[in-house]
């Protein structure tokens, strides 16, 4: 059982969604003239073999974690890459979870000045998000995502089997993403999801693959409208104003990034309350419910119970103040109005 979602982008591509899909990415090879696979140290051993023997000539394997996507690592695939012979119409797979996909999305953008790649996500968090829509980046010092490009995929394999070996807490990341596209997705989303909660979490394989697929279905849509985030694709950074905050305080990789984001929303929302934007008074209690039985945190109080780190104010505006969302030195945020929408660029005193 597997099904597609077209990206409607300059050039086209589509999600191929269902599980044992990475078998299927081998009859791409003939597109290419040699084809090089990023993948990291935890990935590599369960999944490497399944993309089948062409792709297992050229692999480069860097660290897992957050600390891979840095230029120190970015430099050396680009080395790796011309070490293997590649040329310009070679092509890249990301075979990982979201900082694979990143990594190897700005290295296909750099190398030879841009050659293609394809994202096989093997992580919730990467196959609902991360993979579809070709932002690319690596951190700078200074904040997450900083130095990036956008660079749209040939193609996406979101192989939902292996979504079965992620840990509990990388999965729970990708069920934040999950948390944030339903709620701007709106009422039918958001109720579809309240129904699958407990299937979700006991990670039932049907119920993964349609909740990829609609996740997948919504940021189709979006980043077709909106490729690069000139307007309404600023929708999908919702929560993720004080995520970044979140990740940058704790130090990259501490709080998974989805875990991050269903914190974030769960403070947009609030702020959404005390700022008079939130129509919907039932919505923040109804989310937080929802995100209670996904086992995701929904305030920073409870980021600070998880970590045992203090998030001070100074420190979390600090931290906003660098985020590459914010415009003439104001931090912008996204808040919610109610399901299905939201209002993008706030600006609060
Ligand atoms: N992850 C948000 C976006 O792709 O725009």
């Amino acid at each position: 059982m597997t099904s597609t979602v077209r990206v409607s982008v300059e050039t086209p591509y589509d999600v191929r969604i269902g599980p044992g899909l990475l078998q299927a990415v081998e009859a791409l090879a003939p597109r290419y003239s040699r084809v090089a696979v990023l993948t990291d140290e935890n990935v590599a051993p369960l999944y490497l073999e399944r993309l089948g023997e062409t792709f297992g000539k050229r692999v480069i394997v860097v660290a897992a974690g957050e600390a891979s996507k840095s230029f120190v690592t970015l430099e050396s695939v680009l080395d790796q890459l011309c070490g293997f012979g590649l040329d310009r119409d070679s092509a890249l797979i990301a075979l990982g979870g979201g900082v694979i996909g990143d990594l190897c999305g700005l290295s296909a953008a750099l190398f030879m000045r841009g050659v293609r790649f394809i994202q096989c996500p093997t992580t919730l968090l990467a196959q609902v998000d991360a993979s579809v829509g070709g932002k690319t980046a690596v951190n700078l010092t200074s904040g997450k995502n900083l130095a990036g490009v956008f660079h749209q995929p040939d193609a996406v394999f979101a192989d939902t089997s292996t979504l079965a070996s992620q840990s509990e807490d990388e999965f729970r990341s990708g069920l934040g993403e999950v948390l944030k596209t339903a709620l701007l997705d709106g009422e039918e989303h958001l109720a579809q999801l309240e129904a699958d909660a407990a299937l979700l979490v006991a990670r039932d394989s049907r119920t993964l693959t349609r909740v990829v697929e609609r996740c997948v279905q919504f940021k189709a849509k979006i980043v077709s409208a909106d490729p690069l985030e000139g307007g309404s694709r600023k929708c999908l950074n919702l929560g993720h104003t004080y995520a970044h905050a979140i990740e940058h305080i704790a130090g990259f990789g501490v709080v998974p990034h989805g875990i991050a984001v269903a914190a974030g929303v769960g403070m947009a929302l609030d702020q959404a309350g005390s700022c008079g934007v939130l129509e919907d008074a039932q919505l923040a209690g109804r989310v937080r419910k929802l995100a209670r039985s996904l086992g995701l945190p929904t305030s920073l109080e409870d980021i600070e119970a998880r970590t045992g780190l203090e998030f001070s104010e100074p420190d979390m505006l600090r931290a906003m103040s660098s985020d590459k969302k914010n415009a003439a030195g104001e931090v912008r945020y996204v808040l919610p109005v109610r399901a299905g929408e939201v209002r993008i660029d706030v600006v609060i005193e």
